[in-house]
């Protein structure tokens, strides 16, 4: 890893999926608010992203200024208010000369950039790959990691370059986290003009399993639970699946307005723990049988997580041998489902149980 951070993946709440660039001071402070008021930040949430639109002109000398009429009050100011409340506060740029909604970039600033976030007290950076033309996808991205390695503040750094240079062949010693895809899109698949659904960002991570690993993370893209597009099973699901890749868990949904449905999935403390776990090892899918799939995730101590999940249209049965989990047979298994909450009877050979359309039963299976 380039800095020793972010050895598990990083969780937080990022404005982009629900505010796009409809962003302000006020947003981002309730937030913050909402964050610790919900127990999100009890659940491990801990980083508050602004994403694009905060910039405003740069300066006679070139340095980033903020946005006046968004965050009057500037950037340190919010990064202070961030801090009061015990949660880690990141920041957004473009490794091209503009982002992707017009503002500045960093292109040519990089080492002045890293030292202004440094000095505002930032923790995390978004470095995203608009208006870069034939830069190189990893020199682009070399320089800005030795910018912040430069400016002497941890700074987590998340390279999203949509997968475009295929930043898992490179980006472990760059960045803590990488894009692997487009951006999602709040539904379950693509339709005309979205092409990033829920399930279509999922099938993009089959295969990149190995690159995965503390300190460096294939980024599916932000979670989308609670913004509206999709049911409750659907964003259970998202969540469930998520976990069990190891991805960043960086909510994107209005956490100052959330139902509490939304907040049970947000918070769910079994799935979250799944994520975190300390092995680090992205789950993969070990079975697939038209809209049926099993993914598994080895943790720490031999246990796995396992998703059961389900595309089709109606409920249906699934079923995950121990052979598939890499379990003798006869062993009889502890089976608890992380979504009830419960213990459920022990069994040899196999787990089998119907699961809900569009939807996932995940447990955990151990000895
Ligand atoms: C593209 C990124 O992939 C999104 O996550 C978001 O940061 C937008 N750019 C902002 O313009």
């Amino acid at each position: 890893q380039p800095n020793g951070l972010a050895l598990v993946p990083p969780m937080g709440w990022n404005s982009w999926n629900h505010f796009g660039c409809d962003i302000s001071e006020k947003t981002i402070r309730a937030a913050a608010d909402a964050m610790v008021r919900t127990g999100m930040k009890q659940a491990g949430y801990a980083y508050v992203v602004i994403d694009d639109c905060w910039q405003g002109e740069r300066d006679g000398e070139g340095n980033i200024t903020a946005d006046p009429a968004r965050f009057p009050s500037g950037i340190k100011a919010l990064a202070d208010y961030v801090h009061a409340r015990g949660l880690k506060f990141g920041i957004y740029s473009d490794a091209g000369s503009k982002t992707c909604a017009g503002r500045s970039g960093s292109r040519g600033h990089e080492y002045q950039d890293a030292r202004q976030y440094a000095a505002w007290g930032v923790d995390y950076l978004k470095y995203d790959w608009c208006s870069t033309y034939t830069q190189d996808g990893k020199s682009s991205y070399q320089v800005m990691s030795d910018a912040l390695r430069a400016s002497g503040r941890p700074i987590v750094f998340s390279l999203c370059d949509w997968g475009t240079n295929k930043p898992w062949l490179w980006g472990q010693n760059i960045g803590n986290l990488w894009r692997t895809s487009g951006d999602i899109y709040d539904g379950w698949e693509s339709r005309e003009g979205h092409y990033n659904g829920m399930t279509n960002i999922l099938d993009r991570q089959a295969g990149l399993e190995s690159y995965a690993g503390p300190g460096h993370w294939n980024d599916p893209d932000m979670l989308e639970v609670g913004n509206g597009g999709m049911t409750q099973d659907e964003y259970t699901a998202q969540f469930s699946l998520w976990s069990v890749l190891a991805a960043p868990l960086i909510a994107g949904n209005d956490l100052a307005n959330m139902s509490g449905p939304t907040r049970s999935i947000l918070t769910n403390r079994e799935v979250i723990a799944v994520d975190q776990d300390e092995l680090g090892v992205q789950g993969r899918r070990v079975f697939k049988d038209g809209d049926r799939e099993v993914w598994v995730k080895p943790l720490k101590g031999g246990g796995r997580a396992v998703v059961l999940f389900n595309r089709g249209a109606k409920a249906s049965q699934i079923a995950v041998d121990w052979d598939m989990l890499g379990y003798p047979r006869e062993t009889s298994m502890q089976v608890r489902d992380l979504w009830q909450h419960k213990n459920l009877p022990g069994t040899s050979e196999r787990f089998a149980t119907e699961v809900p359309s569009h939807g996932v039963v995940m447990v955990r299976i151990s000895r």
